[in-house]
């Protein structure tokens, strides 16, 4: 079942020399998650941050780090990021041999486990691993930056995905990513997204529309 809407605001969006500041601002404006971008400039093309940053952030806020991880090999990073403080760890299907291994490794790990859809990637390919994952992250643009435009064809995506965890009965996040802004987001919801990363909606404008944008993100006019 579709469930009320949770907004997660992408840090990478945030001023990076401030970002334990970004994060307590994040928090105070009504953010539901935390959502962390991680790439490793080969599965794809641009380069962030690893666990010693998200460990630094962990004391910044109690809300959930949703570690979005866009390295290959995955397997071995993903004890580092556990004891960093991360509460949930999603990976890609792209990112190594054996998804069900990576999703199983996270759950021994003491982590909620995700699974996320390149826009190339098909829905079905969740079918088998649903028992297996507490959230779907459906990419809507290509990962490696922000600010990019959301991909149509990740609704279709999302509904059916929608339809699919319904009949599962598993209380599972449905998360959508990339492109999200004040015209998109009713989009996703309206196809049954009920977590919507966002970067440079949230942050546009500066810290004082943080929470407004938060606000408007979620459906709520502010
Ligand atoms: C892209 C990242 C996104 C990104 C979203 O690879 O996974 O989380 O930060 O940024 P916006 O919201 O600006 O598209
Ligand atoms: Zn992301």
């Amino acid at each position: 079942m579709q469930q009320p809407i949770r907004i997660a605001p992408s840090i990478l969006a945030a001023d990076f020399a401030a970002l334990g500041g970004e994060v307590r601002a994040l928090e105070a404006a009504g953010a539901d998650f935390i959502h962390i971008d991680i790439m490793d400039g080969h599965f794809v093309p641009n380069l962030t941050i690893g666990p010693e940053v998200v460990r630094a952030l962990r004391p910044h806020t109690k809300l959930p780090l949703d570690v979005h991880l866009m390295i290959a090999p995955v397997d071995p990073l993903l004890p580092a990021f556990a004891d960093a403080g991360a509460d949930i760890l999603t990976v890609h299907p792209e990112a190594g041999p054996h998804t069900h291994r990576s999703l199983q490794l996270i759950k021994s790990l003491g982590k909620e486990a995700g699974i996320a859809l390149n826009p190339g990637t098909p829905a079905s390919l969740v079918e088998p691993l649903l028992g297996d994952v507490d959230l779907v992250l459906v990419m809507s643009v290509n990962p490696g930056f922000g600010g990019q435009s959301f991909i149509p064809g990740a609704i279709q995506k999302i509904a059916a995905l929608r339809k699919m965890i319904d009949a599962s009965g598993r209380a599972v996040d449905l998360e959508v990513d990339g492109g999200i802004n004040f015209e998109t987001a009713p989009q996703a919801v309206a196809a049954g997204a009920d977590l919507l990363v966002a970067g440079t909606a949230t942050f546009k404008g500066g810290a004082g529309h943080y929470a407004g944008n938060i606000a408007r993100l979620r459906g709520v006019s502010s």
